[in-house]
């Protein structure tokens, strides 16, 4: 089994990309970031990805997409931050005929989920965990004794007048421009509404504002344990190689 694997995070506003070592859960290049152009279609994605390999050297025969969408059996079903062209796009067969590589791709949040669990703090955690990541969305990976329940797409759940991300992602912080305080007690409400619905021992939070949970972590009063994802922003890029080698293992 072969441990390095390039591995892709294609994100909402940047794609990211570095050849990983799958089975210590480390990067082995650097991290390259391109911005994804606005509503990227197919073939906008497909050709950043080649950059990438090639800005990586990369050589190898398989690699790992996490991807902002539910993704059943490698098909796009849903675009709530990326172009309505990839609804319906088998991801796995379109990118592995234009990069010449296998491509398994898996929803971006269940990728950063599953390096969390792996590799992060809380490896191997037992109960119910719910992985959160605040960004341009609101991604979530729900894991049940260390077993993935994918796509669950927390962020699209219907809050208020819209869904959950538009009020309570880092974007929606950004563009209501609100302080740390007011954003915190929003999304708080947010994570007791989640709270409701599956009662998890323990909520992960990644995405780059969890880097500066400090900030508002006196406003988030969960019943769950409540700590920063360990990988932070790497998550992604390292949970998309580990969703592709275990893949790979099941041939
Ligand atoms: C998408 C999810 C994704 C999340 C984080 C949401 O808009 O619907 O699939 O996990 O953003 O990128």
């Amino acid at each position: 089994m072969k441990n390095k694997l390039f591995s892709v995070d294609v994100g909402a506003t940047g794609t990211k990309a570095a050849i990983v070592d799958v089975k210590k859960g480390k990067l082995l290049t650097e991290r390259i970031k391109y911005p994804t152009p606005d509503n990227a279609g197919p073939e906008d994605i497909a050709r950043l990805i080649k950059q990438l390999m090639i800005d990586l050297d990369y050589q190898g025969k398989s690699m790992g997409i996490g991807f902002p969408s539910i993704i059943h059996s490698g098909v796009c079903k849903s675009a709530v931050n990326v172009s309505d062209r990839f609804i319906g796009v088998n991801l796995e067969d379109y990118f592995s005929q234009e990069t010449s590589c296998r491509c398994f791709c898996v929803n971006d949040a269940d990728a950063a989920g599953l390096a969390e669990l792996h590799f992060g703090a809380v490896k191997n955690a037992q109960g119910t965990v719910l992985l959160l990541t605040l960004g341009t969305g609101i991604g979530s990976a729900l894991f049940r004794d260390g077993v993935l329940v994918p796509n669950t797409e927390f962020g699209s759940l219907h809050y208020k007048d819209g869904i959950t991300e538009h009020y309570a992602a880092n974007s929606a912080r950004k563009r209501k421009e609100q302080s740390w305080e007011t954003w915190g007690n929003e999304l708080n409400e947010v994570l007791q509404y989640f709270e409701r619905i599956v009662s998890p021992d323990l909520i992960i939070l990644g995405g780059g504002v969890s880097k500066k949970l400090d900030n508002y972590k006196s406003y988030l009063h969960t019943d769950a344990t409540l700590i920063p994802a360990q990988h932070l922003n790497e998550a992604g890029v390292i949970g998309a190689g580990l969703y592709a080698r275990m893949q790979l293992k099941k041939l």
